[in-house]
């Protein structure tokens, strides 16, 4: 192995450490915390897990955390109403509707309900937009932490190749936009994609968005390429591992191989999308308790 493995988890560490700093002084400023309200609906154990950390995620860094959870069957109406209540609430800065809903419930609509100005998941139409037109907004949590891994590891990205392999509303699209912010010459490759190998081997910078796991080989990649892995993948289980090992988008062993840099699963971009989360809700709360935040504070 050669490349350098990027470590997430303490890239996010700094990052938590930063937001509960920024959340005390909000705290002083406004007179009441910054407050993230997360939804949850139905009993996807894997969403359990994730809204269970994200609560404990915001408790530790200072900030005040409400949780619904709803059941399975909720009705359409009663997940609005809620989302409604919430806009209305001035203590809640943040709402993340934890997604997949079960498949009765229109998604779209429900996250056109947010008020953008709590859209802390960056999914509305109006973020969506105004990262497009690349204005300032809240911007969704895994590409945003993905962006600031390859920062912190390339500084400037301008000029370079990249090439996304992933077109998804959470991560693919708005990823390859913040590339493109940052003057990347973006590629947006899917599972329609002629060749995909020929296409990633001219990138400089790979993000592997697909879900399919150790898809991505080294032989793919172009000697020297940065390498920032999304997926999350659980194998079948095996005799020395009952619950199946986790796994990425990337074959991480023939990878490093190849890449300059490249990140684990887990412990890569996993843990920065909670602390993007925690970060996101602090901008918001600043902006809507009229707070002056320095530019590039967080
Ligand atoms: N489910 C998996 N990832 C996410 C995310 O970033 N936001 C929401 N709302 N749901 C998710």
């Amino acid at each position: 192995m050669s490349a350098a493995v990027i470590d997430g988890k303490a890239f996010a560490a700094g990052l938590r450490a930063r937001v509960a700093e920024y959340a005390a002084t909000f705290e002083q400023s406004a007179g009441r915390k910054a407050g993230l309200a997360v939804v949850l609906v139905g009993e996807d154990p894997a969403s359990q897990v994730y809204v269970a950390s994200k609560h404990k995620a915001t408790i530790e860094c200072g900030m005040a955390s409400f949780e619904y959870k709803l059941p399975d069957d909720t009705a359409q109406d009663t997940l609005i109403a809620l989302v409604d209540q919430l806009n209305a609430d001035p203590m809640v800065d943040g709402i993340l509707v934890q997604l997949p809903l079960p498949r009765h419930l229109d998604e779209q609509a429900v996250v056109e309900r947010i008020d953008p100005a709590k859209d802390v998941d960056g999914l509305t139409p109006v973020s969506t937009g105004r990262l497009a037109l690349g204005l300032p907004g809240l911007v969704p949590c895994t590409p945003l932490g993905s962006l600031m891994l390859l920062k912190d590891r390339l500084g400037d990205l301008s000029g370079l190749d990249a090439v996304v392999i992933g077109r998804s509303i959470l991560v693919g699209k708005p990823m390859a936009q913040l590339l493109l912010a940052q003057s990347c010459t973006v590629t947006i490759a899917h599972s329609r994609t002629k060749n995909l190998a020929e296409v990633v081997r001219r990138a400089d910078i790979v993000v592997a968005a697909v879900g399919r796991p150790e898809m991505v080989k080294g032989d793919w990649l172009k000697p020297g390429a940065t390498v920032i892995d999304v997926g999350i993948n659980r194998l079948p289980p095996t005799e020395g591992k009952p619950k199946g090992r986790l796994v990425g988008d990337v074959d991480f062993a023939s990878a490093a191989a190849v890449a300059e840099a490249i990140t684990p699963v887990p412990g890569g971009v996993g843990p920065m999308t909670i602390a993007v989360l925690l970060r996101n809700t602090l901008v918001a709360a600043h902006r809507n308790a009229g707070v002056p935040l320095a530019d590039g504070a967080l």
